[in-house]
């Protein structure tokens, strides 16, 4: 699935060794957990290992690592045994903190890493030096080889502050060793999945918590008039925890909204068509963005994570319910005009369809987006009419979607 990276090729004429390593990991991780949970009423006689295991260890391993881990261990045993000889020792108790994620109570808090990042790492040297930089934002595009000169270019203008995550839908990564930047992206291919999909599964929200900012990008978008750093300098500027940037050229697009304004950096409401907005801080005039091009804060993010369905995967409705995650929603969704990007409407997934009674891929895709928007809605829908429910609180006939 993940593209094999420097590990997977450097240990594979190896391959032994890898397996070394993962089992004394293995044995590792088991020794520590049964030293773990039999340390608070630990007797010292119990710490007796049967000398098969740690001669076993030691030949694999040099022993160094398990070595250091059992000294360790019967050290710990002999203090806790001494200092628990004058006072009656058995009865500390079991470690279990309920504010620890769900799930890992048994463990203490200072061993707990609930978050992770995308950082690659050094297979050498030591840890804390692996990372000379540590960026900050994140962009994401869902690509296809055939796009390749767009995508170049849409990378290269983001620095090195952001990490590139490509997900690849039609199974073709290597090729893309050809561009310098590849080699430092994150490779992601699964066949044939579009962007949410890949989002819901890969951009857990506590996977993608050392980001300030996360772009989810299609691959058909031009960028010759954006700078990527600039436009977060204006989306922190004016509050903006979702967005996007505006869209030219304006002919052939369907909201208001998100068409480019050439006379200011940022735009939260616009006219739409008469009887289109029943409110004006509403979508689609208001506490909106499309899809193709989004911007969403870390904590707006987390939000709308939650929100995607793990089987709607082409993501329609979802730009009107964005405004669930952000309040006031009109004030921080919206669209950057001083940075903007050329809307280029290459059919790319929609051609991945499949053909079925005589009607072209693209069309079956198509019908599989609308019906999807209408599952979303009333889903939303019944969810909310659900909550107020139980709360016992009575909502008017017609709810907003
Ligand atoms: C046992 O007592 C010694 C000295 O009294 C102390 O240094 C050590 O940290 C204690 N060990 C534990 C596990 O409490
Ligand atoms: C990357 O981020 C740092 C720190 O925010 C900033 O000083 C630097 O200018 C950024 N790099 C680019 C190319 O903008
Ligand atoms: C809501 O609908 C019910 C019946 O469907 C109707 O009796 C009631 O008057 C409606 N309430 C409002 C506020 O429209």
């Amino acid at each position: 699935m993940a593209k094999p990276g420097i590990l997977g090729r450097s240990s594979m004429p190896r391959s032994n060794e890898g397996m070394r390593l993962i089992f004394s990991a293995v044995i590792g991780v088991m020794l520590g957990y049964l030293f773990g949970i039999s340390f608070p009423t630990v007797n010292i006689t119990k710490l007796h290992f049967p000398s098969s295991i740690v001669s076993y260890i030691e030949d694999r391993n040099s022993g160094i690592t398990t070595q250091t881990l059992l000294n360790h261990a019967w050290t710990s045993a002999n203090s806790h045994k001494k200092n628990n000889s004058d006072s009656k020792s058995d009865e500390i108790p079991k470690i279990y903190v309920t504010s620890n994620p769900k799930g890992a109570e048994r463990l203490p808090p200072g061993i707990v890493v609930s978050e992770t990042d995308l950082y690659p790492r050094r297979l050498w040297g030591e840890p804390s030096e692996d990372l000379t930089i540590q960026p900050r934002y994140l962009v994401t595009f869902t690509v296809g080889y055939a796009q390749k000169a767009n995508i170049d270019a849409a990378v290269k203008k983001f620095s090195e502050n952001f990490t590139i995550m490509l997900f690849h839908y039609d199974g073709r990564t290597t090729e893309w060793d050809e561009f310098e930047w590849s080699k430092r992206a994150i490779h992601v291919s699964v066949s044939k999945q579009t962007k949410w999909w890949y989002a819901k599964r890969f951009l857990h929200p506590d996977v993608v918590a050392r980001y300030d900012y996360i772009f989810i990008w299609d691959e058909d978008l031009g960028v010759q008039h954006f700078n990527a750093e600039a436009y977060i300098e204006l989306v922190k500027k004016h509050g903006l925890e979702i967005s996007q940037p505006g869209l030219e050229p304006d002919r052939g697009l369907t909201w208001q909204m998100t068409k480019r304004r050439g006379d200011r950096e940022v735009h939260k409401v616009t006219e739409e068509r008469p009887g289109w907005c029943t409110d004006p801080h509403l979508p689609p005039c208001a506490a909106f963005v499309e899809i193709m091009a989004t911007v969403f804060s870390r904590d707006a993010w987390r939000c709308v994570w939650h929100m995607i369905q793990n089987d709607l995967i082409h993501g329609w409705g979802l730009d009107f319910a964005l405004r669930k995650c952000v309040e006031p929603a009109h004030e921080k969704i919206g669209v950057v005009d001083a940075q903007w990007i050329v809307h280029q409407g290459v059919p790319s997934l929609g051609n991945q369809g499949k053909s079925e009674n005589g009607k072209a891929p693209w069309e079956g895709v198509r019908g599989r987006c609308r019906k999807e928007w209408g599952i979303f809605q009333s889903r939303l829908a019944d969810a909310e009419k659900k909550y107020y429910l139980d709360q016992g609180i009575t909502l008017p006939n017609s709810t907003s979607s």
